[in-house]
């Protein structure tokens, strides 16, 4: 049976760490889906639309990987995808706490689900979502973190 993985996330905005991650899950399994969480943020800084707009274009050349939006809980979108993989980067051991407890909670929800985690290149082991909207509102420069278009977009709301 095809493997089915789901990356879920904020993505807001997506950078090049979340990038490797897809890239590697599209290499490990059949077919990946970036799973964008709907209403993660009160104020986030990329509409959805845009946020989806931005990760089409990126994967449009991987045929295996596609984007879609979720809201609600993550195992009942797993289960309704018929996915039998949740893929979470892990970049530090900082990140290794919580991303434990959402793996057993998920399966504790959904024992059938398998959560894997992927490390991304060195190079991209420090940066997240919050650090590049940070470093970009006050001025720093984010060039090669995150993909062109989130450069691009991230000018255009300044
Ligand atoms: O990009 P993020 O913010 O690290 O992603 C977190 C995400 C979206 C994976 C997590 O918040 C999530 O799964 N939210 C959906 C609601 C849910 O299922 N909560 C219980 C998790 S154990």
């Amino acid at each position: 049976m095809a493997t089915l993985a789901v990356y879920p996330g904020s993505f807001d905005p997506l950078t090049n760490g979340h990038v490797d991650i897809i890239a590697r899950g599209a290499r490990l399994f059949d077919r990946i889906v970036v799973a964008i969480l709907v209403n993660a943020e009160k104020a986030p800084l990329f509409s959805m639309s845009e946020r989806v707009e931005i990760a089409r274009e990126d994967f449009k050349d991987r045929p295996n990987a596609a984007v879609d939006t979720f809201d609600g809980l993550l195992v009942d979108y797993v289960e309704r995808r018929q996915a039998q993989v949740i893929v979470r980067g892990l970049r530090a051991v900082s990140d290794f706490e919580f991303e434990f407890q959402m793996a057993l909670m998920n399966r504790r929800l959904s024992p059938n689900v398998e959560t894997v985690f992927m490390m991304p290149a060195e190079q991209y082991t420090y940066i997240s979502s919050r650090l590049i909207k940070e470093v970009f509102a006050l001025g720093g420069r984010v060039h090669g973190l995150v993909p062109d278009l989130v450069e691009q977009r991230l000018r255009q709301k300044v």
